[in-house]
């Protein structure tokens, strides 16, 4: 078997079709969407995020504020910041660039943003509705997973998905999300002891947990769905995922690439967030 390629790029293009037509209705009712993005410090790579955070709402007629702060601003002075933002009528949403400097906690600011505003669905009250099945803004990432799956109609009711990587960001909503869909749902980690034992009962596996080409053929089982959520460098600086993409391929019924996989569906839940948060306010 050689694996379809699941194209993150041409998902993200048809539900950012969808997107824009809510933006257009939303000026319409005299709203703009806003979102602001909060980068503190220097890091490469979140400028990097960022900038690609700020070049698709240009693009799909989002309003983005950029709000830059040093790498030695005090956590109270990111507080009163959120805290601002938080008032401004003219921003639905709020993502603060995670990492932060070692000096600020991230877990003080994440609590500080406006759950009605937390884009991210970091916030310990939107983490709480997505378990308890309530209405809450839900992590990028693994909302575009769900929506790739859906996209690419992979039964998930019933299906047994592993996920291996336990983040708040990715692993954790992860599962919520799946079991959600009727999926039977195992977690794995960095520490799981012989994680391809549990890996190849998996219908659809999720590698997230950060370790370059962890996930290899032996892993997998023939025709699984293989998503990988990976961002590593490999050693001459390329960006390489979690999953050995040429191994799995051969093995696997549908597998995303890194990059044009996962990536591009984080981007374009985040817009779908920010729209979905500006909604709110049409009478
Ligand atoms: N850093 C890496 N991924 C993310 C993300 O999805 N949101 C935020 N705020 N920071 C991140």
């Amino acid at each position: 078997m050689t694996a379809s390629i699941i194209d993150g790029k041409k998902i993200s293009q048809h539900i950012r079709e969808t997107i824009e037509e809510r933006v257009t209705a939303l000026k319409q009712s005299g709203i703009t969407p806003g979102l602001a993005v909060v980068l503190v410090g220097n890091n490469q790579a979140s400028k990097t995020y960022v900038s690609m955070k700020e070049k698709a709402c240009k693009k799909h007629g989002i309003h983005s504020a950029l709000i830059r702060l040093d790498e030695d601003i005090t956590e109270r002075g990111l507080l009163d910041k959120v805290a601002e933002l938080n008032e401004d009528p003219a921003i639905h949403g709020i993502l603060v660039q995670l990492p932060l400097p070692s000096h600020i906690n991230e877990t003080n600011v994440i609590e500080s943003i406006d759950p009605s505003k937390d884009v991210d669905g970091f916030h310990p009250i939107n983490a709480g509705r997505l378990m308890t099945g309530g209405d809450g803004f839900v992590p990028c990432t693994p909302y575009g997973i769900i929506e790739m799956l859906k996209f690419e109609n992979i039964a998930l009711s019933g299906a047994h998905a592993v996920i291996v990587g336990r983040s708040n960001i990715v692993g954790k909503p992860m599962g919520q999300l799946l079991l959600k869909e009727n999926a039977t749902v195992t977690y794995c980690h960095s520490k799981t002891k012989n994680l391809a034992f549990h890996t190849k009962q998996a219908d659809i596996l999720i590698a997230a947990v950060g370790i370059k080409e962890l996930i290899t053929n032996d892993h997998i089982k023939e025709g699984a769905v293989v998503i990988d959520v990976g961002m590593n460098r490999d050693d001459e600086g390329k960006l390489c995922g979690d999953v050995d993409f040429q191994g799995c391929r051969s093995k696997a019924h549908a597998i995303t690439p890194v990059p044009g996989g996962v990536g591009p569906m984080t981007i374009t839940m985040l817009l779908a967030n920010t729209v979905q948060s500006a909604e709110k306010h049409v009478v």
